[in-house]
């Protein structure tokens, strides 16, 4: 099949850069030196490419992506970089996955304790850095991992996310560092082998954590992009153009919000203005007097935000030029 014979909407997956992409930051992050958000692509088959280039550790934010991961034959280490105080939810996962590695981020006593019922063997301590969510205070870290050992819990060091650093313009790499030194002291008090933190936007900046846990490099969007973080957008939105307004200058597409992430803004089409994306539809006009396309022609759309449109489809297209070479499931959909 041809990419212009895909049912749209239809999420689009350009192989080779992907490859690329992971290639690109396997060079900086080796093997399990990077641990891959799988938040991301929400796609075990996609995982399995990153496995089979060494990246064999992943990083998850629901308990939906561990328990596919694992039922995938990827749970060699798993870690759920997020808080559950859901005992029986967790304890039914951990339950499912007997070979799987799982370690669970802790931030509180209530949460340890989630662990402790739930029957899992490894935690993390989870510190805030600076950016307002999860995370205990640093100088709590080590209160906390006592607390853990005091429940049978083997604390393998800390996690720390400087989510709110990741398209700083603004000396980005010193302030990296001082959101590191507060992990790294929480570190001081923990002990273990992990320090695990970083994203796709600090990816050449963060020199402290022992794993990086980006996933948005694998696919991109025209919000990291914009902030220079140096991948290729390898996944875009195909659209059919199903009513044209010659009169207004505008053309309506057939996707719109429920096929993408809004949260950071309109997506992008080349040459376009977008006007507003609406439920099915979106409606653009075209610039420097270009012709508006014809009812049935095809539109690229980029997105903005690529966790959140991922969630949204059943599937990615996976193309090498213009042919779609597989279908990979978004199987770690929901929660
Ligand atoms: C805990 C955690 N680590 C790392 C990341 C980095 O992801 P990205 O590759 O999108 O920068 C995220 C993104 O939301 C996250 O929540």
């Amino acid at each position: 099949m041809r990419i212009d014979e895909l049912p749209t909407p239809a999420l689009v997956v350009d192989l080779d850069l992907l490859d690329a992409n992971i290639a690109r930051m396997g060079a900086a992050w080796p093997g399990t030196r990077l641990r891959p958000h799988a938040k991301a692509f929400k796609c075990t088959s996609l995982a399995r490419r990153l496995a089979d280039a060494g990246h064999t550790a992943f990083c998850t934010a629901t308990l939906r992506e561990i328990a596919g991961l694992a039922a995938a034959g990827l749970g060699d280490d798993l870690l759920l970089a997020n808080e559950v105080v859901d005992a029986d939810r967790l304890r039914a996962v951990i339950e499912g996955a007997p070979d799987a590695r799982i370690t669970i981020a802790v931030d509180s006593v209530e949460t340890i304790d989630a662990a402790a019922r739930a029957g899992v063997h490894e935690v993390l301590i989870d510190v805030n850095v600076g950016m307002p969510r999860c995370g205990c205070d640093p100088a709590d870290a080590g209160r906390l991992a006592d607390a853990a050992r005091a429940r049978g819990l083997v604390a393998r060091g800390v996690m720390g996310y400087e989510g709110h650093l990741m398209t700083e313009p603004v000396d980005q790499g010193a302030k990296v560092e001082s959101a590191m030194a507060l992990l790294l002291d929480a570190h001081d008090q923990v002990g273990g082998d992990v320090i695990s933190g970083g994203g796709t936007g600090s990816w050449s900046k963060n020199h402290w954590v022992t794993e990086l846990q980006a996933g948005s490099f694998t696919l991109m969007d025209t919000h990291y992009e914009a902030a220079g973080v140096g991948f290729a957008k390898a996944m875009r939105l195909q659209l059919t153009v199903v009513s044209v307004n010659g009169t207004g200058g505008w053309a309506t597409a057939d996707g719109g919000l429920k096929a993408l992430g809004m949260d950071h803004g309109n997506s992008s089409i080349d040459g376009a203005d977008i006007w507003y994306h609406a439920d099915e539809h979106t409606v653009f006009s075209m610039r420097d007097g270009a012709p508006l396309p014809a009812v049935g022609d095809r539109v690229t759309v980029w997105p903005a935000h690529v966790d959140p449109t991922v969630s949204q489809h059943e599937q990615l297209w996976v193309t090498r030029g213009d042919e779609v070479v597989d279908r990979w499931p978004v199987d770690l959909r929901n929660w």
